[in-house]
């Protein structure tokens, strides 16, 4: 998608479809208010008419046979004025565009960003064009018969403030880069397990180690042997695809001797292992790699944005299957941190790999953990599709990631931490034991984790709920959404202006 930034008259840009805004019963403003004119009150007419149009969400395609250079006005409802925000603009933009892909256009124009004085207009342009990108994302690879619809070519921003237009343009730039991250995510997300397998995943990070010049490491099933990686070797014994350890090295500050690990579970397809789950929903396990995904997805922007922090991925990489050589209940597993781990269901393996991932991820020196894993059933009952569930040691870099998140429009709830949860998990035979039980189950999962990054600042989000879509909403599409992509991005832009 081609994205221009220029300035010029809202009624003299050429192109298939125009989109502007309308504030639920308000009379159009700003460049609505102009087309408006320009179409002799047409608008007004047809606001009078059907007052519902400015209603959150709702778009109405008006045919303006000449009158402006835009063959097609879209109408969008952008709810009530008080209560819009940022991400709304994102999700709005995003219904938007799938509306004007509907009706065939291939250039679309729009001025939003400037809608509203309680908008910011520089965040609001970025997120106009994150919408627009995340909200057209079609996954079509496995779709033989492609639609002749070519869908969008073309988005021209209109900015008329020309002391403005170099921030809107590199922030329209920064937008394109994370959403096209995002999309990235997504895609091997939706990928089959059958093809995005461990070894897939290594692949897919090797590219974007060369495309942006990542220091690129993968440990193979003997590296993670000789380094005494017990836990996630024991997760991927059961598969004839082999384990990986992918690990990319990004220095944007030599100076600093800080360095930021990204973690993310990639467990590329869950079976449980012989804790087997129950087959209803099973294929939705080939997205227990999201958490790694969303890692590789965020290295693809920061490999272009290059904020000044030091950061290492690391994605621990196994398919989880029953079989002859899978581990078993009752196995008593070593980490890689010394640590022995009593196994009582291998459907909790999530947390095993984890577990040398962040160990591996101290050896290499990081001294702030953050990491992203679809973890727990129980995190989609406690909270649904909406909020991510969140478990810290370390309370300030905790409020920094939930802040990012919150900029960027990725819910985060912290859930307590009180070292009595820890008693759930300690085992009669071993150090500690791979569950619970039931009660409070996102809480002891990620403070299981929580006893392997021990004194470093550390935070874990849990993404099982947020990581698929079931059905298109705003900008996310039925399947993987790429959460937790922006909040990473956003989070590394916030580290290099502390
Ligand atoms: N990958 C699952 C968690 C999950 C469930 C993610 C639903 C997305 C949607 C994880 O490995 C798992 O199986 N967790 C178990 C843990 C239990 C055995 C302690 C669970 O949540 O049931
Ligand atoms: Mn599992
Ligand atoms: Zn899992």
């Amino acid at each position: 998608m081609n994205i221009e930034v220029i300035s010029g008259a809202v009624t003299d840009i050429v192109c298939d479809a125009i989109i502007i805004g309308l504030f639920e019963g308000e009379q159009p403003s700003g460049t609505t208010r102009v087309i408006d004119k320009a179409l002799q009150q047409h608008v007004s007419e047809i606001i009078r008419d059907m007052p519902g149009c400015g209603k959150y969400g709702e778009t109405t395609i008006i045919h303006t046979f000449g009158a402006i250079g835009a063959k097609r006005i879209i109408l969008l409802g952008l709810g009530k004025e008080s209560e819009i925000s940022v991400d709304k603009v994102r999700a709005l933009m995003a219904v938007a565009m799938r509306a004007a892909r509907k009706i065939n256009s291939q250039t679309v124009a729009t001025a939003i960003h400037n809608e509203s004085d309680k908008l910011e207009a520089n965040l609001t342009a970025q997120a106009v064009i994150e919408g627009t990108i995340m909200g057209s994302y079609q996954f079509t690879y496995y779709k033989t018969s492609k639609k002749d619809n070519p869908g969008i070519e073309k988005v021209i921003i209109i900015e008329n403030d020309t002391a403005n237009m170099d921030v809107i343009k590199s922030k329209v730039h920064e937008g394109k880069i994370i959403a096209e991250s995002v999309n990235l995510a997504r895609d091997l997300v939706n990928h089959p397990a059958q093809y995005m397998t461990p070894t897939k995943m290594a692949s897919h990070a090797m590219q974007i180690a060369e495309e942006y010049g990542f220091e690129l490491t993968i440990l193979e099933k003997e590296d993670m042997q000789q380094k005494g990686m017990g836990a996630l070797l024991a997760v991927a014994q059961g598969s004839i695809e082999p384990p990986k350890l992918i690990v990319l090295k990004y220095e944007g500050n030599p100076d600093s001797q800080e360095t930021i690990a990204l973690v993310g579970k990639a467990i590329t397809f869950d079976s449980g292992g012989i804790s087997i789950k129950p087959s209803q929903k099973m294929d939705e396990m080939k997205g227990d790699m999201a958490g790694g995904a969303a890692v590789l997805g965020a290295m693809m922007a920061l490999g272009q944005l290059r904020p000044k922090v030091n950061i290492i991925a690391v994605v621990p990489c196994a398919e989880n299957m029953p079989s002859g050589s899978a581990f078993r209940p009752g196995d008593i597993l070593t980490s890689l941190s010394g640590k022995t781990i009593e196994v009582l269901s291998t459907d909790a393996e999530g947390r095993l790999i984890l577990a040398d991932a962040v160990t591996y991820a101290k050896q290499l020196n990081a001294t702030k953990i953050v990491d992203l894993a679809t973890l727990t059933g129980a995190c989609v009952i406690g909270l649904g599709t909406i909020y991510s569930g969140v478990l810290t040691n370390n309370q300030e870099w905790c409020q920094t990631v939930i802040d990012a998140g919150q900029i960027i429009g990725e819910k985060m709830w912290e859930l307590p931490n009180d070292t009595e949860y820890l008693e759930q998990i300690k085992s009669s035979i071993a150090d500690l034991k791979n569950t619970g039980g039931r009660y409070a189950g996102t809480i002891t999962a990620g403070l299981f984790i929580g006893e392997f990054a021990a004194k470093t600042p550390w935070v874990h989000i849990d993404i099982a709920g947020t990581s698929d879509a079931e059905k298109d909403k705003g900008y996310n599409l039925k399947g993987g959404t790429g959460v937790g992509v922006r909040t990473l991005v956003q989070l590394m832009k916030m580290l290099e202006k502390s």
